[in-house]
């Protein structure tokens, strides 16, 4: 790639690849020897620099500190096998990373920064990616306020980074979940669309309740009636009721615009599904539950992929869902995004970039 950003490179003598055991990956504890960074200020990007992967130095009255100023990004870069590094729909990622940051006030990181600034990290931690089945590096993007300061306006300063970990599965298997309807986790008018910090810290404590009672995650559903079925605290969902697939729709603000939920969107349209971007409602979900009629459940993200869901908790009750055949849709459509993303099928929709 023909960069237009100069990128100071400081590579680690001391690389932790010789002990990270590539047999045995989690999500998101180790993480790769390096990262990209580049600082705003005076009203510009600048500074670009690859580093060591370290520890970074905050003054205690950093503004991300007290009023989280911060949004994020994840996507993920795989091997094909011809040992060449695809990176998923990098420019989706890289455009909702300022759709958030325009919410939070936080200044755009243009595309050549973002994408010039990956391609070198990706070049300087090749060895990092992961050639074993299932595998995959998972990159994080960020942009923080820097600014050491405790009025309330928009930062003056930030910070623009990237590093990457090798990852396993985020749901090693099927997941449970219960349909919240006491807390909120994003409003109309508010920031739910954004990729921003806070709204993971504020989902954690009703997710934390759900979890001691056995389940894996909520079910969020909107803030005004608690009666619409939005999304999960770790990725969009989506149901199969009768032949129609059904997801909550974006337009409201207040649900996450999940790329791999679009990119399960237009898989299905294309696989001659019927898709019906609506809200669910908590009583369709129930009624669909007792009556047999719900086929599928699972959720979307770029961490979790396809997580098939295999009970749903609405009201007192646990509704188990049929064992899927080995041919339904969710397994399909995991199949054929796996192979778009690890090259073993021509990809049809411009959504890989090689680097
Ligand atoms: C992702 O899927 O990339 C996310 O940021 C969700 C989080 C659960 C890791």
């Amino acid at each position: 790639m023909n960069t237009t950003i100069d990128i100071q490179i400081k590579q680690t003598s001391q690389s932790k690849l010789p002990g990270t055991n590539f047999e045995n990956l989690s999500f998101g504890q180790v993480m790769s020897d390096h990262m990209f960074v580049a600082d705003y200020k005076n009203g510009e990007w600048q500074n670009f620099s690859i580093e060591p992967y370290a520890p970074l130095a905050l003054n205690p009255a950093n503004a991300t500190l007290h009023y989280g100023q911060s949004v994020f990004e994840g996507l993920k870069a795989y091997k094909n096998e011809n040992d060449e590094v695809l990176i998923f729909r990098a420019d989706a990622n890289q455009r909702r990373l300022n759709e958030s940051a325009e919410r939070m006030c936080i200044p755009p990181v243009p595309e050549e920064i973002f994408m010039e600034g990956l391609a070198k990290l990706l070049e300087v931690d090749r060895n990092w990616i992961p050639s074993n089945p299932g595998c995959s590096l998972y990159i994080r993007p960020f942009i923080f306020a820097t600014d050491d300061y405790l009025g309330i306006r928009p930062s003056l300063t930030y910070k623009f980074m990237i590093f990457t970990c090798p990852v396993g599965h985020y749901y090693a298997k099927p997941v449970s979940v219960k349909v919240e309807t006491k807390y909120t986790r994003a409003a109309e008018g508010g920031t739910g669309q954004a990729k921003a910090a806070g709204n993971y810290a504020g989902s954690l404590y009703p997710a934390q309740i759900a979890q001691k009672q056995g389940y894996d995650q909520l079910l969020w559903t909107d803030g005004k009636s608690h009666e619409n079925i939005e999304e999960s605290g770790t990725m969009n969902v989506m149901f199969i009721i009768e032949d129609t697939l059904i997801t909550a729709p974006t337009s409201k603000g207040t649900i996450l615009k999940g790329i791999t939920r679009d990119s399960v969107l237009t898989l299905a349209k294309e696989k001659g599904l019927k898709v019906d971007e609506r809200f669910l409602k908590v009583s369709e979900l129930k009624e669909a539950l007792e009556t047999g009629k719900l086929q599928e459940a699972f959720g979307t993200g770029t961490a979790a992929t396809i997580a098939h869901i295999y009970k749903i908790n609405v009201g007192d009750t646990d509704f188990e869902l049929p064992e899927k055949p080995k041919d339904a849709f969710s397994y399909q459509v995991l199949e054929t995004l796996d192979a778009i993303k690890y090259g073993r099928i021509e990809d049809q929709h411009g959504w890989i970039t090689k680097v």
